[in-house]
């Protein structure tokens, strides 16, 4: 079974959230499952740099603007086909932003350019590969089955990482794609009169997945569908949730190279090195008492605006912050003056830093994680691994993944995290007084800590639900 997986970050070449640590993870997990996985990707400048005995395979006179060529080669042990078409993608930085933080102007063509490749070559365009199934991720590759279903090509499979981005443009990009008129309707890319990549895909795909069963049902209402739940409710019959998984090479506690002090879940004292660490990177007091994390990108979705109005209330617990994020300037305001208020309780460091979100997890007590909307979400995942008690809010993928420390969940010790909704301050704060009650019953906490490290977050299951995915559409 070969696949072409098509999408616009791979870690750990590009990677800007938890869709490239998917990207990146799936094709070795995929592989023990007998599935052969290809992805192709922009020719970023981290791409070209990375890729290894590379060996182009096809050329385009004109790929939306300028001369393109598809070379395949491999890096950090995966294949991968690289779009070398330096006009829509020799630009350092963010992969959809420019230096003044806005939307490249041409990403309609970029991204077009992307799916229109991989559709090529999922049919067969290099005589010597095709793919059995497209899976195009996020809309970004989201014409991609668009293409193949007006243009031919494999069966496709279109995933849902976060439907809150849709990639939607004027009605004019349409002559720019390449596609029979007939693709401007209902059942194509056509939305209220525009172009919309990810609603064209999603009409078009033969199965589509998102990233957890919960997220699943909730894109079919208004609530969470973002425009598209009529869409998605219609074709309800290809739409299933597999929950993402976690690369356990890169994120293993016993084994980190990131973090001063490996540990494991009968070696539990030895993270207090780390929270050491974390304590002097951060500028906290130090202490044995609880040290709460956070890592994320400080935005409405992540519910990070709520939770930096409840930074006194989560001091007045007697705990303490550390946080690492980016994002909207207000929030990032807002928690910094909150740490000037409350000088060695809370700690921020603004930017995106992947080796310390590794100590985070092996020095935080904690991973915070009060998302108004979570697909999957990623860092209550590593957060279980290493020993870092997922707090969450009681949404999609973190409603999936995290077992309540409610009573009965404690009495059955099954519990490995605590769970809050909805999410406004006042639950918030009120969930942080539970964990800090908590953490201070040392048994319970090691409790939470230990079942959550013995929790299969690997991929294996959730690569086994794909592979069953793709043969199912191979035989259809
Ligand atoms: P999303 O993709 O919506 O941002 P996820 O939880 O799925 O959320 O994935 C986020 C990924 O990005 C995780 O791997 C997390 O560790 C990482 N991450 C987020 N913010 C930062 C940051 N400031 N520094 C380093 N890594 C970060
Ligand atoms: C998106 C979602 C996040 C999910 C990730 C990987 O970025 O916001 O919840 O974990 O994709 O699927």
């Amino acid at each position: 079974m070969k696949v072409l997986s098509a999408a616009s970050e791979l870690f750990p070449l590009v990677k800007t959230g938890g869709l490239a640590d998917v990207t990146g993870a799936l094709p070795a997990a995929l592989g023990q499952q007998g599935v052969a996985v290809t992805t192709i990707v922009p020719g970023y400048p981290a791409v070209m740099a990375a890729l290894e005995r590379p060996a182009a395979f096809h050329a385009y006179a004109d790929l939306f603007g300028g001369p393109a060529q598809l070379i395949r080669g491999t890096a950090h042990g995966l294949d991968i086909i690289a779009i070398d078409a330096p006009h829509l993608f020799d630009r350092p930085g963010n992969p959809y932003l420019g230096k003044d933080g806005k939307d490249w102007p041409d990403n309609a063509q970029r991204f077009a350019a992307l799916a229109r490749a991989a559709a090529e070559v999922a049919g067969g365009i290099n005589p010597r590969y095709r793919a059995d199934v497209l899976h195009c991720h996020d809309w970004q590759a989201a014409l991609g089955p668009v293409y193949t279903r007006f243009l031919g090509g494999p069966r496709s499979v279109m995933t849902v990482h976060n439907i809150a981005f849709q990639g939607q443009f004027p009605a004019t990009v349409f002559g720019l794609l390449g596609l029979p008129q007939q693709a401007f309707a209902i059942d194509g890319v056509e939305y209220y009169g525009n172009v919309g990549y990810l609603k064209g895909g999603l009409a078009t795909a033969d199965a589509i997945t998102t990233v957890s069963p919960t997220y699943a049902q909730e894109i079919c209402t208004p609530e969470y569908g973002m425009g598209l739940d009529g869409l998605l409710r219609a074709r309800r019959n290809v739409l299933r949730g597999i929950v993402n998984g976690i690369d356990t090479d890169v994120w293993d506690p016993e084994s980190d190279r990131r973090i001063p002090q490996t540990y494991g879940a009968r070696s539990l004292k030895k993270r207090e090195a780390n929270k050491r660490a974390l304590e002097a990177r951060f500028k906290l007091e130090p202490g044995d008492g609880l040290i709460h994390g956070v890592v994320s990108r400080l935005t409405w979705q992540k519910g990070m605006d709520i939770f930096a109005a409840s930074l006194d209330a989560l001091v007045a617990t007697g705990a303490r912050l550390a946080l690492l994020g980016t994002g909207e300037t207000a929030i990032e305001n807002a928690i910094f003056e909150a740490s000037l208020r409350h000088p060695g309780r809370i700690g921020i460091i603004v930017g995106y830093d992947e080796d310390l979100s590794h100590l985070m997890q092996a020095g935080a007590d904690t991973i915070l994680v009060p998302s108004r909307f979570e697909p999957c979400g990623l860092t209550q995942l590593y957060g279980l691994r290493y020993g870092c008690v997922p707090v969450v809010a009681r949404t999609g993928g973190l409603n999936d993944t995290v077992i309540d420390a409610n009573d009965a969940a404690l009495q059955a010790e099954v519990a490995t995290g605590f769970q809050f909704a909805p999410v406004d301050e006042a639950t918030l704060e009120h969930a942080l007084g539970r964990v800090a009650e908590c953490h201070a019953n040392p048994k319970l906490w090691r409790g939470l800590q230990k079942r959550g490290m013995e929790q299969d977050v690997s991929w294996a299951r959730s690569a086994a639900a794909y592979a069953q995915l793709y043969r199912n559409l191979v035989k259809a």
